[in-house]
C-alpha cells in the first residue's frame, strides 16, 4: 500500500514538471506564434518585412512602441517576437 501510494506521488511529480515546463517553452519560443496573433490586431503582420536583418535590439525598440500605442505583451514573449523576426525576416 505504501509503496503504492509513492508511485502515484512521483507520477504526479513527474507530470507537474513536464507541464510546467511545456507551459514555459510556449510561452517563451513560441515567437512565429505570437507574432501572427499579437502583431495582427492594429495592422497586418507582414509590416515587419520592411525591415529586413534587423537586429534584435532594434525589435525590441519597435515592439516598445507598438507597446505605447496598446499592445499587451509580456517581455519574455516580447523577447520571442523578436528573436523570431531577427531570424526570420531576411
Ligand atoms: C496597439 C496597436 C498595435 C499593435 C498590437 C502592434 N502595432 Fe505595430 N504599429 C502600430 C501603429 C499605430 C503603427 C504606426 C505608427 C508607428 O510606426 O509608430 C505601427 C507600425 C508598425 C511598423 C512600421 C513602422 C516601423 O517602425 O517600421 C512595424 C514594423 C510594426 N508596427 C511592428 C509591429 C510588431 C512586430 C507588432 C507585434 C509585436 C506590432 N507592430 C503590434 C500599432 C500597433
Amino acid at each position: 500500500m505504501s509503496i503504492c501510494r509513492r508511485g502515484s506521488f512521483s507520477l504526479v511529480f513527474v507530470s507537474f514538471f513536464i507541464m510546467a515546463f511545456a507551459a514555459l517553452s510556449f510561452a517563451e519560443a513560441d515567437g512565429k506564434q505570437l507574432w501572427q496573433s499579437k502583431c495582427s490586431t492594429c495592422h497586418s503582420p507582414n509590416l515587419v518585412k520592411r525591415h529586413k536583418n534587423y537586429p534584435v535590439a532594434d525589435w525590441m525598440k519597435t515592439i516598445d512602441r507598438m507597446k505605447s500605442a496598446g499592445l499587451q505583451i509580456t517581455d519574455g514573449e516580447q523577447k520571442a517576437v523578436a528573436e523570431y523576426l531577427n531570424a526570420n525576416i531576411k
